[in-house]
C-alpha cells in the first residue's frame, strides 16, 4: 500500500514554523495555534475556516472605525497612485505638511517629528528632550521619570521607561536608569481615599522627587489617564494637572505617551486635554492611522523646536528613519482626521459606551468580577482569583482567551486582567457577542 500522503499543512503550521511572532513564547503555540485571518470588515476578522471574530481589542488597540474602512481604503488607493514614498529629509509632499498642520491646530503643538511604531515616538521624544537641555547649556539633565506600572514599548530607549517587569528584566543590564514613581492608579487608592485623592497624595511623591532631583531631570514620561498594558491601570486627570505644574515649576518636560489613549479612547481627542493641560512632548501612534499602516509622530513646543535650529549642524536633530512621514501612512491618518472632522465620534461613542455599560450590567455584578472599569471607550477588570479553587490567575486569564475565541470573541488579557477596547462602530450583534461571550467565557473558567 502506498503511504497516504501528509495533508498540506495549514497556513497557522505554515506560520509557526516560518515566522517568528511578536511578544510569543512560541513553544505555546504547539498547544494554541494563531489564528489564520483572511479578510477584515468593520468589528470583524474572518479567519481561514470562515469563522467570524470580534475584534474587541482592536488588533493591539490600532483600529479605530473598523477594518477596512472606506474612507480610509480610498485614501490610500489615492495616494498610492500618485505617490509611494520619498525620503523626508530634503524632501517633502502634501500628505506629511497637511497632516503636521492639522495635528498642530487640534494640539498646539506645531512641530511633527515622524516615525513608524510607537517605540519610534518614544525615542525621539526621549533624546528630543535630554539634547533639549545640552543644546540649553544644561548636559546634566539627561535623566528620566516614569511611572509604576507604565509601559512605552521595546525599544532599550521605551523600555527604559517601562516598568513591566516580564519585558524589562532579561534587558536589565543594557537600560540606562530610570526614577519609577508610584502611580495614581486609583485601584491602589487608601482605605477612605478615591480617586481624586489617591491623585493628589501620588503627586506629592512626585513633587518630593522633583524637588530633589530637577537638576539632573530631563522629563517625566507618562501615559495619561490609562496605563494600557500594564493592566488598564485608570487614574483621574488631577494627577496630570499637578504633574503638568510640577514640571512647570521644576524646570522638567512633561512628555505625554498618547500612542494606545489618543483619538478618542478616554472620551476627549487627545487625553491629557481632560486635564486641561498641555505637554512639552507628544507621542502618537496607533489609532494615528486607523489601523491601516505604521505611523508614529513626536508632536514639540516651539520652545523645544527653538532649541536646536542653529547654524551648527550637530545641534540639530539628527534623528531619522528611511520610512519616516510616508505618503500612504499620512494619506491614512489625514483620512482620520477627516472623520473626526465630519462625525461627532465623542458624542456617538459616548452613546454606544452607555449601550455596553447597561448591557455589560450582569457582568459588572458577577461576583467573579472586581474593579470593574471604564474611561471612554475602554472596559476593565479583574477576574477574582481568591474565589477560584485550583487554578493560578495567569492560568485562568488564559484559559478566558481562548473560550472567548471558541464564542467568535477576540480578546487578550493581560495578567489577571480582562478588558475591552473595541473599534468604535459596534452594533447591537456585536455588543451581544462582546457582552455574552466575555460573560459566557468567565463561566466556563470559573466553574
Ligand atoms: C502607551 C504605549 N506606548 C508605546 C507603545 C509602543 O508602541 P509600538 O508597539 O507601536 O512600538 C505602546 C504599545 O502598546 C503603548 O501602549
Amino acid at each position: 500500500m502506498p503511504a497516504t500522503p501528509d495533508p498540506p499543512a495549514t497556513l497557522a503550521e505554515r506560520s509557526v514554523r516560518a515566522v517568528w511572532h511578536p511578544c510569543t513564547q512560541m513553544k505555546l503555540h504547539e498547544d494554541a495555534p494563531p489564528l489564520a485571518i483572511r479578510s477584515g470588515d468593520g468589528a470583524w476578522l474572518e479567519a481561514e475556516d470562515g469563522s467570524r471574530h470580534l475584534d474587541a481589542i482592536s488588533s493591539w488597540w490600532v483600529n479605530l472605525f473598523g477594518h477596512g474602512h472606506p474612507h480610509i481604503r480610498a485614501a490610500i488607493h489615492a495616494q498610492v497612485d500618485r505617490l509611494e514614498h520619498v525620503m523626508l529629509a530634503g524632501f517633502t509632499h502634501e500628505p506629511v505638511v497637511r497632516l503636521s498642520e492639522r495635528l498642530g491646530a487640534l494640539t498646539g503643538l506645531g512641530h511633527a517629528h515622524y516615525g513608524s511604531d510607537g517605540a519610534s515616538a518614544i525615542e525621539v521624544a526621549l533624546k528630543m528632550s535630554a539634547h533639549y537641555w545640552r543644546n540649553r547649556g544644561q548636559a546634566g539633565k539627561h535623566r528620566f521619570v516614569a511611572l509604576a506600572g507604565g509601559y512605552h514599548g521595546e525599544t532599550l530607549g521605551a523600555l527604559a521607561v517601562t516598568d513591566i517587569p516580564l519585558f524589562r528584566d532579561t534587558y536589565s543590564a543594557l537600560l540606562q536608569a530610570c526614577s519609577v514613581l508610584p502611580s495614581p492608579d486609583w485601584r491602589q487608592a487608601a482605605a477612605g481615599e478615591d480617586a481624586l485623592a489617591c491623585a493628589r497624595r501620588q503627586a506629592l511623591v512626585l513633587e518630593a522627587h522633583l524637588a530633589q532631583h530637577h537638576a539632573s531631570t530631563a522629563a517625566l514620561i507618562i501615559e495619561p489617564l490609562i496605563q494600557c498594558a500594564g493592566g488598564m491601570a485608570m487614574y483621574h486627570p488631577e494627577y496630570l494637572r499637578l504633574a503638568r505644574e510640577l514640571c512647570t515649576l521644576y524646570g522638567v518636560h512633561l512628555i505625554c505617551d498618547e500612542i494606545a489613549v489618543g483619538f478618542g479612547r478616554t472620551g476627549s481627542l487627545f487625553a491629557h486635554q481632560q486635564a486641561g493641560i498641555r505637554p512639552d512632548l507628544l507621542c502618537l501612534s496607533k489609532g494615528l492611522s486607523g489601523g491601516f499602516l505604521p505611523l508614529a509622530v513626536t508632536l514639540a513646543t516651539d520652545d523645544i523646536y527653538q532649541a536646536f535650529y542653529h547654524h551648527e549642524v550637530r545641534r540639530g536633530f539628527l534623528h531619522s528613519h528611511s520610512y519616516t512621514g510616508n505618503p500612504l501612512a499620512c494619506a491614512a491618518a489625514n483620512a482620520v482626521l477627516d472623520l473626526f472632522e465630519t462625525r461627532d465620534v465623542i458624542a456617538s461613542n459616548q452613546a454606544l459606551a452607555a449601550r455596553i455599560d447597561s448591557t455589560a450590567e450582569a457582568l459588572r455584578r458577577h461576583p467573579r468580577v472586581r474593579h470593574w472599569r471604564r474611561t471612554g471607550m475602554v472596559w476593565a477588570f479583574e477576574i477574582d482569583a481568591g474565589r477560584v479553587d485550583g487554578h493560578t490567575v495567569a492560568g485562568m486569564s488564559t484559559r478566558l482567551g481562548q473560550a472567548a475565541r471558541r464564542r467568535q470573541l477576540l480578546l487578550r488579557p493581560i495578567g489577571d486582567t480582562v478588558y475591552w477596547m473595541p473599534p468604535y462602530c459596534l452594533d447591537d450583534e456585536a455588543i451581544g457577542v462582546l457582552v455574552d461571550g466575555t460573560l459566557g467565557a468567565l463561566e466556563e473558567v470559573c466553574g
